[in-house]
Order: C-alpha cells, then sequence, then structure tokens
C-alpha cells in the first residue's frame, strides 16, 4: 500500500534534512581514528556559538535526561539543596531526579500553560531558605505546555540575590529556536538533544559547563562515572569523548551544526517564531483556544491547543496521522487528552505549517467541528505568512 511520507509534527524527534540524513548513511567510524577526531574538533566551537559561550560544551551518547543527570550529579552532594523552579513536566523532572540523588528540592511550581513567576522567585530568593539553595534548576522551554520563560531576567535575579547559587538550565527545546546566551546570561549548565533544534535523530545530548560549576564539581563527592565531567573536560579539547562515540550522530550533529551556522541564529529564531505566529493566527481563526493565552510566553516550538468540545484528541492525531501521515502531540500527565501540540521546531518551514494546518482544519470538519467556516484557518495562516513577509521586504 502506497502511504504519505511521514510528517512528523510534534517538539521532537524533528524531521531531519536530507543533507543531514545522507552524512548518516555514512559506515561507521572509529572513536579514536583522526578523521572522527577531526570531527570533534570541528563540532566543539559550532557547539559553543549555538550556546553562545566560550566554555565547553560535552557531547554525551544519551538523550537530553542523562545531561539533566549529569548536571546534578556533578554539581550537587546529597543532603545538599536545590530550588527548582516548575511550569510543567520537563522542568518538573528536575525535582525527580534530585530527589532520587538524595538532594533535598524546595520546589516552585505554578499551573500547567503558565511561565515561572519572577516575583515568586524573588520572594524565594529574598527568604530564609535562600542561603541554603545551591543551584537553581529551570527551564527555558516547557515542551509539555508550550510556554518559554524569561530566562535572561530569571537568571539575573538569581545571580542578583544568591550569587553562589549555580544556574541550571534546560533548553532542550529552546536552543536553535530562541535566543539563548550561556555567558551573557552567567548560566553555569546548560543542557539540549539532538532529536530537537538540532535537526538530528535522538541520541545525543549536551551539556555546556561554567568554570564555576566546575569548581562545585570538584567539590562533589560521588560524582558519578559514565557523565563525569573531570572526564569530560579532559576529553573536549582532545576532540574526544571519554568513552566510546556515537560516530555516526556525531558526522551528522556537524553538518546540521554547519547549516544551522550558514543560516545564523537571527534567521534561525526569526523562522521559529513566524512559525510560531502562523499557527497561533491559523488556530485563533479556526476558533479554537489556547492554553498559552500570554503571547510573550507562547512558545516558538511548539503551540498547545485546548481540545475543542465534543472532539477526542485520540480521534484528531488518529485521522491525521492516517490519512495525512501527519504526526502531531497528544498532551502529557493531567492534560494527555486535555490538548494538542503542534510542533513547528527544528526543520520545519511555513509550507509545513500551512500543510498542518489544512490537514488540522480538514479533519475537525469532517468530525462535525464547525465552530469557524472550512478555510478560515488556512486563509488566517496564509494572512499572517504574507503581512510577516510584507514587512521583511518592505523594511
Ligand atoms: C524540555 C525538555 N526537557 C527534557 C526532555 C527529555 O529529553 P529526552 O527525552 O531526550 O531525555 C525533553 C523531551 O522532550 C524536553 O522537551
Amino acid at each position: 500500500m502506497v502511504k504519505p511520507s511521514p510528517m512528523l509534527m510534534i517538539p521532537g524527534p524533528t524531521p531531519v534534512p536530507q543533507e543531514v540524513l545522507s552524512e548518516l548513511a555514512y559506515p561507521p567510524m572509529g572513536h579514536r581514528s583522526g578523521a572522527f577526531k577531526d570531527i570533534m574538533l570541528a563540532i566543539q566551537p559550532k557547539l559553543q556559538w549555538l550556546f553562545q559561550t566560550q566554555q565547553p560544551v560535552f557531547t554525551y551518547a544519551a538523550s537530553a535526561t542523562g545531561a539533566m543527570e549529569a548536571a546534578l550529579v556533578n554539581t550537587v552532594n546529597p543532603g545538599q539543596t536545590v530550588l527548582v523552579l516548575a511550569c510543567g513536566v520537563f522542568s518538573q523532572r528536575w525535582a525527580d531526579i534530585a530527589k532520587r540523588l538524595g538532594i533535598e528540592v524546595i520546589e516552585q511550581a505554578v499551573e500547567y500553560g503558565q511561565p515561572n513567576s519572577l516575583s515568586d522567585l524573588d520572594a524565594i530568593l529574598s527568604g530564609p531558605d535562600a542561603d541554603r539553595i545551591k543551584a537553581v534548576c529551570l527551564i527555558h522551554n516547557e515542551t509539555s505546555t508550550g510556554v518559554i520563560n524569561p530566562v535572561e531576567a530569571m537568571a539575573r535575579l538569581i545571580r542578583q540575590k544568591t550569587p553562589d547559587a549555580l544556574i541550571i538550565i534546560d533548553t532542550v527545546t529552546g536552543l536553535g529556536a530562541a535566543p539563548f546566551d550561556f555567558d551573557g546570561w552567567d548560566i553555569d549548565v546548560a543542557v539540549s538533544g539532538s532529536q530537537k533544534g538540532f535537526m538530528l535523530p535522538p541520541g545525543l545530548a549536551f551539556l555546556a559547563v561554567s568554570q564555576r560549576a566546575m569548581q562545585r564539581h570538584a567539590q562533589v563527592a560521588n560524582p558519578g562515572f559514565y557523565f563525569n565531567f573531570t572526564d569530560n573536560a579532559k576529553s573536549v579539547g582532545q576532540g574526544q569523548t571519554p568513552w566510546t562515540s556515537a560516530t555516526t550522530l556525531c558526522r551528522g550533529l556537524l553538518k546540521s551544526l554547519e547549516l544551522m551556522e550558514d543560516d545564523g541564529l537571527d534567521v534561525l529564531h526569526d523562522r521559529h517564531r513566524l512559525n510560531r505566529q502562523i499557527t497561533r493566527a491559523a488556530i485563533q481563526a479556526m476558533g479554537l483556544s489556547f492554553l498559552v493565552t500570554d503571547e510573550a510566553a507562547a512558545s516558538p516550538s511548539v503551540t498547545s491547543v485546548l481540545k475543542p468540545d465534543g472532539i477526542e484528541v485520540a480521534d484528531l492525531r488518529g485521522i491525521l496521522s492516517n490519512e495525512f501521515g501527519l504526526t502531531i502531540a497528544a498532551g502529557q500527565k493531567h492534560l494527555k487528552d486535555g490538548i494538542f501540540r503542534i510542533g513547528h521546531l527544528g526543520a520545519i518551514f511555513p509550507r509545513d505549517v500551512f500543510t498542518a494546518i489544512s490537514a488540522i482544519e480538514a479533519v475537525l470538519h469532517r468530525l462535525d467541528y464547525n465552530r469557524a467556516p472550512l478555510g478560515a484557518g488556512i486563509t488566517a495562516a496564509q494572512q499572517e505568512w504574507t503581512n510577516a513577509c510584507r514587512v521583511a521586504i518592505t523594511s
């Protein structure tokens, strides 16, 4: 049976460009060969460019959760305290990992769909617990809800109120989609993963680490083995990883970083912002509602839409998959059946958003959802794109 080719509009794994796929088709290389060393040495400055740092960036053969665990096990001793700013499933994961490592957790959570609050953060950092906070763990872009946090302002506040606390940040679905400045914002540890803005398959995790974090690491009694910062810091300058590298993925990584560099950060961020605007214009015109109503907090990587009355998210996703080969995401945890999420992260272009919107609109109408006339969504998407291009051409 001939079927439409798969189209991924989830916030990771994301589509992999043909240029990167071609690299992934090469036979595996020896991880201690000179040719592979050259690849790793070429990757390092490009990763530093993406994270905006002069500090080393480690590449782990792991998913991003591995790098999250690495961040904590290497810098915080059991019994010490971290503050976790939670706003969804993935930011909450910082607390879950910390607790399993025997780290005390102070948790500051907001309702799903909201960004973390600067005034709540200020209150905690001005309160009686501030002195024992060794690290603050936060998230740049919360994928489970589609919220982007004001991390620059959060980092500034943390540094001002608790100068010695490490700032540990998940930028798994923020990096490459929205501005991120590791050195400029004085971040200590930042983690990301390959299957997101990097436009690669899953399997690599990245971790940028400050000198402050390396100093703290030196005081940690049991910093673990596989993800150990000392071993990774030693290897990274030599174009190596301490243990067997995911050589094929690293080969693809070099290509994806070259593609990103060709575009430049502004172009990458503008494209994600435009995809978000097109998506939101269409969703609104279809008479649907957003989980994230605050425009400033609306993610450039993923848009969460509240389940329309009378429609099951599973039915919508099932028909999109069967008829169009299009995968969109459901919600997570208590929002599992309450929202659907349209990913527009990585190698997603307005062309893809138009296709997804048209398909979603058609399927909703087929399911007898008729809050707006058929075509209202795609028309609004086209209008938004046209307006954005007109501004770009005339400015
Ligand atoms: C923001 C964020 N953090 C962490 C993770 C965990 O990444 P992984 O599944 O690669 O371990 C994800 C995965 O979707 C994510 O979106």
